[in-house]
């Protein structure tokens, strides 16, 4: 039978919230608060003073950029494994994406290479937290310090997860968190931006609504009426986008985060049930975790080595369809072999990659620039792990383990 979307999702609470929001009937200074309420809420959970709403998780790292005072020209170190919000927020504030390696077996950004691309231009990190397993934050800040740089965590994939017993987004500078469709929590589109520091919290905050002079870190996105209603004010003192999350998100988004914990929780139980099913394969190798980090599983990803399994990708997952697996994904192209990379007409015209502002080193999108990825990025498989009844995930741990099985024991007849 097709199922009817994903009741449960989303409790009914949500409605209750979204109620008051729709009862209240909006206003630009006042009203039931819900967007607020989730940021406190959100901030008070991952035990940081400064939560700031955006409307989307994309949208929270070029804020956090234009807070680092990242300009245009200035260069960026991110991975190419990711999805591609990563390297457009550089983009969007006409600055340099430089792509650093990532680790074969964390599949995360890889501190030597990050090391390896720094030049006298860098002026910020952005490691991301790919998959839902941290990346090596002690190593990364270690690089920042000695170099003076701003590490904005993108945690989109990443939440509640532990790096040495600490919650990742609380260990860079500013962390970007998304609430997109596919995410641990979700308001449909949504984004936070957390930090402790308030110079950066009222920055991210002032780029996010329009540079309004009155706004601080810890204020709501809403402009005081005194400060409206008389013809000789002044509001804006910075640049800013409209990047503000609506009261409606807002109310969804804050019963996700009453239920964090739970929602979080079911995707580690789903990554463990598929991590026992996939046991020791040596052709099919899970993300591993180094001692003292956690992944909190955004989706569960392994390395699948057609060679050694006797078989090639594709038909292992149609063998994985055949038993009951559901769909699954293949990892996104690195970032740099897309179109848009190869064309470099990134903002219609040849800016900011090949325009005068830039005095760096001519940028070259080619493969080769990153090995570790290039290898890895075509045998990797996300499976997922959204699903809200754990006999169904026991069900598709099942399936896996019966693919491998026979995809074994038909290789083992052959040779
Ligand atoms: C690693 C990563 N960063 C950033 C984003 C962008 O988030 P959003 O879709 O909320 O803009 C996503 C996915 O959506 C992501 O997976």
């Amino acid at each position: 039978m097709e199922k009817k979307g994903h009741p449960g999702r989303v409790s009914s609470k949500a409605l209750t919230y979204l109620k008051e929001v729709v009862e209240y009937g909006f206003g630009n200074s006042s009203g039931p608060g819900c967007t607020n309420r989730f940021e406190k809420a959100f901030a008070k959970r991952m035990g940081v003073t400064y939560g700031i709403a955006h409307s989307n998780g994309t949208a929270t790292m070029h804020s956090c950029l234009a807070a680092a005072g990242v300009k245009p020209g200035d260069e960026v170190i991110v991975p190419p494994l990711t999805a591609a919000a990563t390297t457009y927020c550089v983009l969007h504030q006409g600055a340099i994406p430089v792509f650093a390696d990532i680790d074969p077996r964390t599949f995360n950004i890889d501190p030597k290479s990050i090391k390896e691309r720094i030049t006298p231009l860098t002026k910020a990190i952005i490691p991301v937290h790919l998959y839902g397993l941290p990346a090596d934050m002690d190593e990364i800040m270690k690089i920042a310090r000695e170099h003076n740089l701003a590490v904005i965590e993108d945690s989109a994939e990443c939440l509640l997860s532990t790096y040495k017993s600490k919650l990742v987004g609380t260990l860079g500078h500013m962390a970007s968190f998304s609430l997109q469709a596919s995410k641990h929590i979700t308001c449909g589109d949504g984004g936070i931006v957390i930090t402790n520091d308030e110079k950066l919290a009222t920055a991210v905050r002032k780029f996010s609504c329009f540079g309004y002079h009155t706004l601080t870190g810890s204020s709501g996105g809403v402009i005081a009426k005194k400060d409206r209603g008389d013809p000789t004010s002044l509001r804006h003192d910075s640049m800013g986008w409209n990047y503000r999350m609506s009261d409606l998100q807002g109310a969804v988004a804050l019963e996700q985060t009453e239920r964090i914990d739970e929602l979080v929780e079911m995707r580690m139980k789903i990554g463990a049930l598929f991590r026992e099913a996939v046991g020791d394969c040596s052709w099919l190798v899970p993300q591993y975790a180094p001692p003292g980090y956690i992944n909190s599983y955004w989706t569960f990803v392994c390395r699948f080595e057609e060679k050694e399994a006797g078989c090639s990708w594709q038909d292992f997952r149609k063998k994985f369809y055949s038993l009951g697996g559901d769909f699954f994904y293949g990892a996104w192209q690195l970032t740099y072999n897309e179109p848009i990379f190869q064309n470099r007409q990134f903002l219609g015209v040849f800016f900011p990659i090949d325009s005068d502002l830039y005095k760096g080193k001519k940028q070259e999108y080619k493969p080769g620039l990153c090995p570790v990825a290039e290898r890895l990025q075509p045998k990797l498989m996300h499976f997922k792990t959204n699903y809200l009844d754990l006999e169904e995930a026991r069900e598709q741990a099942k399936a896996l383990r019966e693919t491998i099985l026979q995809v074994e024991a038909e290789r083992k007849k052959s040779s």
